[in-house]
């Protein structure tokens, strides 16, 4: 029982990062859910590759990148490229999230967000869900710039709130930031929202949980 605090990741762990696909899914048709996978493992990958060679660009813009590809590979229609931006802006949470936030804030915790997202993407991404009362901090890796899992990146909320790794409760329904955050030493637990396979990266996390309402009884 030594959580302090509790640091999300935004994307795929509070916000539904195919919600913006899905909104459009009567105007692509029945592809939207191949397109957008495609379309959130292009970002990813671009974020590595980015930080691998030294070549930053916001997740904004990588968000951008990611789409321009998605939509020729998927041949959508150009048209939709700005409906799907500004969906993105606005993704929705996951339906339990806001309930957990307000119980974890009663019991005190700290609570924040450690994500690729720029800070204005943070802001509003949360402002638009009306979540934005419940966080102490929205952590940015533009102070850093570099993309997870660099341990930098993991660095940031356990300099701003002074506590040792283990004090830090991470969660992440992304394998490989779960890993990201085990490795350097937070109590990374992982939320398996579609029953997946975890990652071999050198760390087994000691919990996981379906969806975020059975986080409060882990810490
Ligand atoms: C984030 C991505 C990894 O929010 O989901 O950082």
């Amino acid at each position: 029982m030594k959580t302090k605090a509790v640091v999300f990741d935004a994307y795929g762990t509070l916000f539904d990062v195919n919600s913006a696909a899905e909104k459009c899914k009567d105007k692509i048709g029945s592809k939207w859910e191949a397109f957008s996978n495609f379309w959130r493992t292009t970002q990813l990958e671009y974020t590595w590759l980015r930080s691998l060679m030294r070549r930053h660009k916001n997740f904004w813009e990588i968000t951008e990148d990611s789409l321009d590809k998605s939509m020729k590979v998927f041949n959508i229609d150009r048209s939709m490229k700005n409906e799907l931006l500004s969906l993105y802006k606005i993704l929705s949470p996951y339906p339990e999230v806001k309930g957990v936030l307000e119980d974890l804030k009663k019991k005190n915790f700290k609570l924040a967000i450690l994500s690729n997202g720029t800070p204005d993407l943070l802001d509003e991404l949360v402002a638009s869900n009306k979540l934005n009362n419940l966080f102490d901090d929205l952590f940015s890796i533009e102070e850093v710039k570099v993309y997870k899992p660099d341990s930098r990146v993991y660095e940031i909320p356990l300099k701003k709130y002074n506590l040792q790794n283990n004090e830090i409760t991470f969660l992440s329904a992304n394998t490989w930031d779960v890993s990201g955050g085990g490795n350097f030493g937070y109590n990374s637990i992982w939320v398996n929202r579609n029953k997946s396979e975890f990652d071999i990266l050198d760390y087994q996390p000691k919990n996981e949980i379906s969806n975020l309402t059975q986080l409060l009884d882990k810490i």
